[in-house]
């Protein structure tokens, strides 16, 4: 059975949506089931995931942890939101079916890969400032 807390987050998902310009984008995918799970982040000059959005094509569970992630990681840096595991994610929804906890690895997956993607950019960036001079 769902705790509360997932059937809350489940019909009333916070942060939905996709943000246009994003600074990072992660999607994965569980092979098992076919869902996908997407996130895309908005980070300040100070490091600071300012805003944070989800697109989740997935169970209830999926889209509960997507949900409760981007509650989690919201005004925190990227280093202290690449310390969110799933194992977290599924404690702050106050636990998961057994058959279910695999829902939940897609979480901080996808948040990791969207620091990732935001910080393989800025990299990017960088060097080419530096190869065309400016
Ligand atoms: Fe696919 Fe839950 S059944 S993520």
């Amino acid at each position: 059975m769902y705790t509360e807390k997932v059937m809350e987050h489940f019909t009333n998902p916070r942060n939905v949506g996709e943000i246009a310009d994003a600074d990072g984008m992660g999607e994965v995918g569980n092979m098992k089931c076919g869902d996908i799970m997407r996130i895309y982040i908005k980070v300040n000059e100070q490091d600071v995931i300012e805003d944070i959005k989800f697109r989740t094509f997935g169970c209830g569970a999926a889209i509960a942890t997507s949900s409760v992630v981007t509650e989690m990681v919201k005004g925190k840096t990227l280093d202290e939101a690449l310390e969110v595991t799933n194992k977290q994610v599924a404690a702050e929804l106050g636990g998961l079916p057994e058959n279910k906890l695999h829902c939940s690895n897609l979480a901080a997956d996808a948040l990791h890969k969207a620091i990732e993607d935001y910080r393989n950019k800025r990299v990017a960036e960088k060097s080419n400032l530096k190869e065309t001079g400016k």
